[in-house]
C-alpha cells in the first residue's frame, strides 16, 4: 500500500467543521511560508460537478453509479496532469484535502456494497489523516443553522450510519498512516491548536 508523503486529509460528518480547519491550518503553513495546495472533494472540476448535481438531486441516478464518479472525480482529482494532487507533492508542496477516499468508504457503504465500494477505491494512502469526530446531534444543529438546502445526505439516520463505517475504517489503516482523532465538541481554537502541535512532531 503506497504513502503519499506530505499528503494532509481532512474527514468528518457533514457539518464536523474540517473546511474551518483546513483553512486555518492553511493560514499556519502561509505564516511559515511553506507551499502548500488546499483542495476538496468532491472537485470543482468536472467529474466533481456532476457529482454535486445528484446531490442537488438534479441528476437522479443509483447509488451504485454515485459511487462510481466519487472514485472517478477522486482519480482525476489525484492524477490529473495539470492539476493533480501527486504534480502538486511532486513539486513540494505540502497538500491538504477535505475529504478523499475515506468518504466513500463511510457514505456509499450505507447504501451499496462496501466490498464495491472498496474495490473502486484502491487509491494510495495519506500520510495524514485528522478525522474530526462531531456527535450527529451536533451536526445536524449545525447544518440546520447553515439553512442550507438538505441535500442527499444531511439526514441524521443516515449520519449515524456513516460515522460507524468511519469508525470502523480507522481501526484497519494501513502502517505508514499517521492518524489524528480530534474531538469535535471543543471550540475552533482549541481543535486548531490540537492539529498543529500534532502535525509539529513530524518534518513536513
Ligand atoms: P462536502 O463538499 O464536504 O459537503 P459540503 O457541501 O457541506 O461542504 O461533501 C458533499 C457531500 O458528499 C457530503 O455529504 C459528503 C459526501 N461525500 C460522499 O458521500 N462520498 C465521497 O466520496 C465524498 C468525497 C463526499
Amino acid at each position: 500500500m503506497s504513502i503519499l508523503k506530505s499528503f494532509i486529509v481532512f474527514e468528518g460528518l457533514d457539518g464536523a467543521g474540517t473546511t474551518t480547519q483546513i483553512r486555518n491550518l492553511a493560514r499556519y503553513y502561509e505564516f511559515n511560508r511553506r507551499e502548500y495546495a488546499v483542495t476538496n472533494e468532491p472537485t470543482d472540476n468536472p467529474i466533481g460537478r456532476l457529482v454535486r448535481q445528484v446531490l442537488q438531486k438534479k441528476i437522479i441516478t443509483t447509488p451504485e453509479a454515485l459511487a462510481l464518479l466519487y472514485a472517478a472525480d477522486r482519480s482525476d482529482h489525484l492524477y490529473n496532469p495539470s492539476y493533480g494532487i501527486t504534480r502538486l507533492l511532486e513539486e513540494g508542496k505540502i497538500v491538504m484535502s477535505d475529504r478523499y477516499f475515506y468518504s466513500s468508504i463511510a457514505y456509499q457503504s450505507v447504501e451499496c456494497s462496501r466490498e464495491l465500494v472498496k474495490a473502486i477505491n484502491r487509491f494510495p494512502s495519506p500520510e495524514f489523516l485528522i478525522f474530526i469526530d462531531t456527535p450527529v446531534e451536533d451536526c445536524m444543529r449545525r447544518i440546520e443553522k447553515r439553512g442550507e438546502e438538505k441535500e442527499l445526505f444531511d439526514r441524521a439516520e443516515f449520519l449515524t450510519a456513516v460515522r460507524k463505517n468511519y469508525l470502523a475504517e480507522l481501526e484497519n489503516l494501513p502502517e505508514g498512516v499517521n492518524l489524528l482523532v480530534v474531538d469535535g465538541r471543543a471550540s475552533i481554537e482549541e481543535t486548531e491548536a490540537e492539529i498543529r502541535k500534532y502535525l509539529s512532531g513530524f518534518s513536513l
